[in-house]
């Protein structure tokens, strides 16, 4: 086990393909969490970009706002912790490439709600969480009702990465997806279901 490897059971530490490896309930939590709220983020993002639906963009927002906060805990418990030792002994490749998509969906998962809040107040829109006023929009003073962006380049350079960020991830969350499905229906072994707390 290297430094930057928790073990998931001090009792399996020796042994990573043992049956009882299990993950801390607040990796699990944190995992679902998050993983749940970005699948319909991303969701709700494309739905309400394509079809203007101009009343979603708050909802879109706020939860986009809250799961940046998790999001940053999770790194922080990633730096701190390590990342969760795998449950067997796999190819240098497959571990290399799990690796690589956990970085992207880690780190993709600060960027795309801090590009999204950069977006937001640079184009002087403000940023609010559920009705509560955060940063305070930029009223135009021109078109009463409207605002007018602080920074219009950068606002445009945030809504671009926005997009971007999102588009890798969610090739990313296809290649982790089938990865689980992987892990439990051909090498049948314990990585989806101690993620799943069993
Ligand atoms: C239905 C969707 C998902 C499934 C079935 C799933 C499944 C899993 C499984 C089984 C693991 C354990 C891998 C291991 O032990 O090596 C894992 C870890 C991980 N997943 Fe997911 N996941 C999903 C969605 C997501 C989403 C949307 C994100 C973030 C955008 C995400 C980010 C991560 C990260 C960063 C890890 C590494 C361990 C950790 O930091 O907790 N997952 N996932
Ligand atoms: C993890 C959190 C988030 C995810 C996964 C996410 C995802 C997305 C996606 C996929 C789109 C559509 C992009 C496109 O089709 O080009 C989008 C649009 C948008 N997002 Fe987010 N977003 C998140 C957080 C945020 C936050 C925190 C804000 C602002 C505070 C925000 C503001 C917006 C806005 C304003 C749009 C529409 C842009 C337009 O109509 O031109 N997002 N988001």
């Amino acid at each position: 086990m290297s430094n930057n490897e928790i073990a998931v059971n001090p009792a399996a530490s020796d042994d990573t393909d043992s049956a009882n490896s299990t993950l801390d309930k607040a990796s699990v939590l944190l995992h679902w969490l998050t993983g749940w709220t970005i699948i319909g983020l991303l969701a709700l993002g494309i739905y309400m970009e394509e079809n203007e639906a101009w009343h979603l963009y708050d909802l879109h927002k706020s939860l986009g706002a809250l799961i940046f906060v998790i999001a940053l805990i999770r790194v922080w418990r990633r730096i701190r912790q390590g990342w969760p030792e795998p449950v067997s002994q796999y190819s240098k490749l497959e571990q290399s490439l799990s690796k690589l998509v956990h970085y992207v969906l880690l780190i993709g998962s600060v960027l795309i709600p801090l590009s999204g809040i950069v977006m937001s107040v640079a184009g002087g829109n403000g940023l609010g969480v559920f009705g509560l006023e955060l940063i305070a929009e930029n009223p135009d003073p021109a078109n009463p009702g409207q605002s007018a962006p602080l920074f219009g380049p950068l606002a445009g350079m945030a809504h671009g990465m926005h997009g971007m960020i999102s588009n890798l991830v969610i090739a990313a969350l296809v290649l982790h997806i089938v990865g689980a499905l992987k892990h439990h229906l051909i090498d049948k072994d314990r990585t989806l279901s101690r993620m799943l707390g069993r």
